[in-house]
């Protein structure tokens, strides 16, 4: 199967002289074909620039990034990003939206309309498939994204947070619809996220990673049965241990980055500390 990507002694470094900072040093990470792979990490830890490099907008600075085995050149229809920002175009109605990429290639309609109208069905948007971004709720323009990378049939999808900011029931409609689309085709999925309920929901395999210089502190299997839904995996205690035990690393990792004076660690920090209060084991308690 195509789509796997793996990265090998990947550096990366911003800025000049005494302003050199690496975001990454020393990254080795696998991104196996025809699985969902979720990496999660502190806010600011690196993951953005991981994406960048994976989608191949910028360049490490060391290391090799590559895709079934050949160099990572330019961006590429093979491997496409989802943001978090909307990436449609205000002046095109969603069908033509979802129809972009395989026109602009100059495929013939026959080639992309049955599988354009099979996708909007998918993603609940065969009645709105006339209507423009602006008149679609955020829910709607996600899945609309969502439809018009996956036309394009990449080998690999890489996503970076991309259902941030939307309110708690429409995110978890967003994971179903994205995680039938995964079952469905079984594409490379590289989901970036700092939610750790959205993180095991999804992974097959979760990625743990370090607060910066970015590496990888554990790959954790999350091996639930599929298809998921969110009542099992909340009553999971499977799940709860795998969610428990990234806790724990992402709470070490947000203690590395505070006593490094990182502001950002300190709000992340506050705010796991809160999550964890009630249930979470301490090494003590949890023997
Ligand atoms: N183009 C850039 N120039 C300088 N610094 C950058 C650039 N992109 C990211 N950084 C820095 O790299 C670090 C990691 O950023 P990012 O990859 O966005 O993290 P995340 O997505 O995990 O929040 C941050 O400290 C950020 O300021
Ligand atoms: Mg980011």
């Amino acid at each position: 199967m195509n789509g796997a990507m793996q990265l090998l002694g990947v550096a990366k470094s911003y800025g000049e002289g005494a302003a050199r900072r690496p975001v990454l040093e020393g990254l080795d990470l696998d991104i196996p074909a025809g699985r969902l792979t979720v990496i999660i990490g502190p806010s600011g830890c690196g993951k953005s620039t991981l994406v960048r490099l994976l989608a191949g907008f910028e360049r490490p600075t060391r290391g090799s990034v590559t895709l079934d085995g050949r160099p990572v050149g330019g961006a590429d229809r093979r491997r496409l990003v989802v943001f978090q920002e909307s990436a449609l175009f205000p002046w095109m109605n969603v069908a033509d939206n979802v129809a972009y990429g395989p026109r602009a290639r100059g495929v013939r309609p026959q080639g992309w309309r049955p599988q354009a109208a099979a996708l909007l069905e998918r993603v609940g948007l065969r009645a709105f498939a006339g209507r423009y971004p602006s008149q679609l709720s955020g829910g709607m323009q996600r899945r609309a994204e969502l439809a018009r990378a996956l036309v394009n049939e990449p080998e690999v999808m890489i996503l970076d947070e991309p259902f941030r900011g939307l309110d708690a029931m429409t995110r978890e409609l967003m994971h179903a619809y994205y995680a039938d689309l995964f079952e469905e085709t079984r594409r490379t999925q590289c989901f970036v996220t700092t939610d750790i309920d959205e993180a095991v929901f999804l992974a097959d395999r979760l990625v743990v990673m370090s607060h910066a210089p970015m590496r990888v502190r554990e790959v954790i299997e999350v091996d639930l049965p599929r298809p998921r839904r969110a009542a099992d995996v909340l009553a999971s205690d499977r799940a709860n241990d795998i969610k428990m035990r990234a806790l724990t690393l992402l709470h070490e990792e947000a203690m590395r980055a505070f006593a490094g004076g990182s502001r950002a660690a300190g709000d992340f920090l506050a705010a796991y500390a809160r999550r964890r209060a009630p249930a979470v084991p301490t090494p003590e308690t949890r023997a």
